[in-house]
């Protein structure tokens, strides 16, 4: 098997609005519209009971690597004393729970997972401890709880049933 390549590059912003404006003028890239990664079940190692988590966040379309521009939520894995480089992400982990017990026997541990109701990983991060302050970050394939910035459901493309930051296709 080859390595997985870093689809993204997730960085932690203190204001997702004028991120986006800045990291446009200067690489030029596109950025989506805002939407929220948005769960009941988020566990990290400042708050390890399930809680609600509601990171704002906007991609470029340039990438791979995107760039994933994050505003700061909570005071755990996405609090604003973690602004900066955040992860490298790793979308299409086949087995998200079999990679954290990988790495937990190379000794890199998880802080930060989202959780289907049923407990199965949707993503988890590795203790950026482990690997000089910057986490990796693995998705599972199943889709996701991302909704538009207003709360509202995000556009599905029938030909993959995921959602889309970037709605239907322009004709
Ligand atoms: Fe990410």
């Amino acid at each position: 098997m080859s390595a997985p390549l870093i689809e993204h590059i997730g960085i932690l912003v203190p204001d997702l609005e004028a991120a986006i404006e800045r990291w446009t003028a200067v690489t030029g890239y596109t950025f989506s519209p805002i939407a929220r990664y948005r769960t009941q079940n988020y566990q990290d190692r400042v708050d390890p009971c399930p809680h609600f988590h509601d990171a704002r966040i906007s991609f470029s379309l340039e990438g791979p690597p995107r760039i994933e521009l994050m505003e700061v939520t909570g005071e755990g894995t996405h609090g604003p004393e973690q602004i900066g480089v955040h992860h490298f992400g790793f979308p299409g982990t086949a087995d998200p729970e079999g990679r954290m017990e990988e790495l937990a026997a190379i000794g890199v541990a998880d802080d930060g997972k989202a959780l289907t109701d049923d407990g199965r990983i949707l993503l988890w991060f590795t203790d950026k401890g482990a690997l000089d302050g910057t986490r990796l970050e693995y998705v599972s394939p199943l889709p996701g709880p991302t909704v538009a910035d207003d709360g509202s459901a995000l556009w599905v493309d029938p030909a993959t049933g995921r959602n889309s930051l970037w709605g239907p296709p322009k004709r």
